[in-house]
């Protein structure tokens, strides 16, 4: 049985099964190149049947995730088209008159020169009645999975979002012999932006879900008040942060401005007092104070609220081993504080917990309704490398090319290279990784012994903010060396965060937050990543440490890398100076 999984809202995406083996998962963005791709993944399912080496006549069933998808932002495709300046306007001219002055606006007149062409929508839009018509949309969609792929409505199956997000976490970890708490948070989805499950023998059951579990929102409405993109750039007012001045009254101002409001109760959330709005509220309230004050106090409130939270989880269910799904679980400093709370003894943040693997947990529902197979016989996601792989003749153009020069070279000579400062951007022939985070195979690598590499790496390509951390690949060898993992839990995907030891701060500073010296690793098993592996063994062998710096393999604002073609254009127009793929070693004439 053929299952393709489709997430067709922001971070689109597609995946394939046959029966429980995951073929193939890849995010939209990166064949379409346009970052955080909204709508059909035309391209990615296109991709996902190249992978399995099938026609659209052999799927079986379709599992869409996310039931009410709202027409107005797949019209204007806004996460992939909206500025800062444009998400400022969508609070000036449609929700402040929405929800505090009770009008009713019109979304698409407002922003009607951001309309996508027919054919970049997708769907034929006729059949929606107004612009908050999901069911209409809901119709479309059918109608036009349906048309695209040759297939029955009938084998079309909508799920609900958290749903997705919940049977992603679970489904992710791989077997699991123990009960399990699984809990989701983002920033809203079918009505619901909170939810937690629990896992037991086979069962898997929803026991409590939430609206006003609005973590999420007032995150990304603090990132849209500090002037960065919100849903995208949350990860840098978490950076920032870390630098904010504790104990002084500004702070203690800010974190009761916060306080005040959103509240948790046992296992339910309550407002003490409900302001009208997320954004106007608080950036009123917040508007003398500074920058890293408003990004301490954001950060402080998601932690707060969080562990209290899963404390009060684990109070009631007495259950240790938690999954963390959903957008709001890339918040890594939010995780590690959860991680430490008594009685919680794992926490697993499977590879891209946002929206992107709504189509993978879509799937995972699918096919557990209609195979009822045991859990362990479906594909995890531990080795997180499923998306696209090339083969040696579609490298054939590299040779031909007059702008490079190409070497065959092993990984002795790469780790010399390495070793003395100079960033290598690695792409692998094999599987690139899915999610935002690369873990090796599409990724611009650096040593980690001296911190100045940063802005080596800052020049060579990245532009990226002066205060944001790199992090480390580190062999899983060396892991207990370099970091302190007390509760033995999962650090696989860059998606949580550890204290460093001694031996790691003397060695590896490059690789660490420059002030508290934390690290969101990437634990590289040889079993997923037999050649990224033995890069960094060889490493080892010359620089003394099992570890890599890691970035991700991208100009600043594009999508990761995807094809040996997008690499190859990166380094021509970048001042990269090695582009390492498999073991050719390439640079510009
Ligand atoms: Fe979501």
């Amino acid at each position: 049985m053929y299952t393709l999984g489709i997430n067709d809202g922001h971070n689109s995406s597609a995946t394939i099964f046959y029966n429980g083996k995951l073929l193939c998962a890849i995010s939209e963005e990166r064949l379409s190149r346009k970052k955080n791709e909204y709508g059909f993944p035309v391209k990615a399912i296109n991709y996902c049947l190249k992978a399995a080496n099938i026609k659209k006549n052999k799927i079986d069933y379709v599992a869409v995730g996310t039931k009410n998808l709202p027409p107005r932002y797949l019209c204007v495709k806004r996460n992939t088209t909206f500025t800062v300046n444009d998400y400022i306007k969508e609070q000036n001219e449609y929700w402040f008159p929405k929800i505090c002055k009770r009008e009713n606006p019109h979304y698409l007149k407002i922003f009607k020169y951001k309309i996508q062409k027919k054919k970049d929508i997708f769907y034929d839009m006729k059949k929606i009645k107004n612009e908050d018509d999901y069911n209409g949309m809901r119709e479309s969609r059918k109608q036009g999975i349906s048309k695209f792929l040759k297939i029955s409505k009938e084998k079309i199956f909508f799920y609900d979002h958290h749903r997705c997000h919940a049977n992603y976490g679970l489904y992710s970890k791989g077997n699991l012999t123990k009960k399990t708490i699984v809990v989701t948070v983002d920033g809203g989805g079918d009505g619901c932006n909170g939810s937690i499950w629990i896992y037991n023998k086979n069962k898997f059951s929803q026991v409590y879900k939430t609206n006003i579990c609005n973590i999420g929102r007032m995150y990304r409405y603090a990132t849209l008040s500090l002037g960065f993109k919100p849903s995208e750039h949350e990860y840098k007012v978490m950076g920032l942060a870390g630098y904010g001045l504790k104990n002084n009254k500004h702070y203690e101002y800010a974190k009761k401005i916060y306080e005040d409001t959103l509240d948790v109760k046992g296992i339910e959330f309550f407002y003490k007092f409900k302001p009208k709005d997320n954004y106007f509220y608080f950036k009123n309230k917040l508007k003398n104070q500074r920058f890293d004050t408003i990004s301490y106090a954001i950060q402080y409130n998601t932690e707060r609220l969080l562990c209290k939270w899963f404390k009060n989880i684990y109070a009631k269910y007495k259950i240790g081993d938690f999954i963390f799904s959903g957008g709001v679980a890339e918040n890594i400093k939010a995780s590690k504080k959860i991680l430490s709370l008594n009685g919680i003894k794992s926490l697993f943040v499977p590879p891209g917990p946002g929206d992107e693997s709504i189509s993978i947990g879509a799937a995972y529902i699918l096919i557990n309704d209609k195979l009822k197979i045991q859990k362990k016989h479906i594909s995890s996601m531990l080795n997180p490398y499923v998306g696209s792989s090339y083969k040696k003749n579609d490298l054939n153009f590299i040779f031909k090319s007059k702008k490079i020069r190409v070497k065959k070279v092993n990984n002795k000579s790469v780790a010399k290279i390495l070793n003395q400062g100079i960033p290598i951007a690695r792409f692998s022939t094999n599987k690139s990784e899915f999610g935002p985070r690369a873990l090796g195979n599409r990724s611009i690598i650096a040593s980690p012994k001296n911190a100045q590499v940063i802005h080596h790496i800052n020049e060579s390509i990245k532009i990226r903010d002066f205060w944001m951390p790199f992090a480390p690949s580190i062999i899983s060898t060396d892991f207990k060396k370099l970091l302190i993992n007390k509760k033995n839990s999962f650090h696989n995907f860059m998606t949580t965060s550890l204290d460093s030891t001694e031996f790691a701060k003397k060695n590896i500073p490059g690789a660490l937050h420059p002030f508290d010296r934390t690290s969101r690793p990437h634990i590289v098993y040889k079993k997923y990543n037999k050649d990224y592996f033995n890069l960094i063994l060889e490493f080892k062998k010359i620089s003394g440490v099992g570890c890599l710096l890691n970035t991700s393999f991208n100009v600043h604002g594009e999508p990761i890398v995807n094809s040996p073609k997008d690499a190859i254009k990166t380094l021509l127009k970048t001042n990269l100076k090695y582009l390492l793929i498999d073991n050719f070693l390439i640079s510009k004439k």
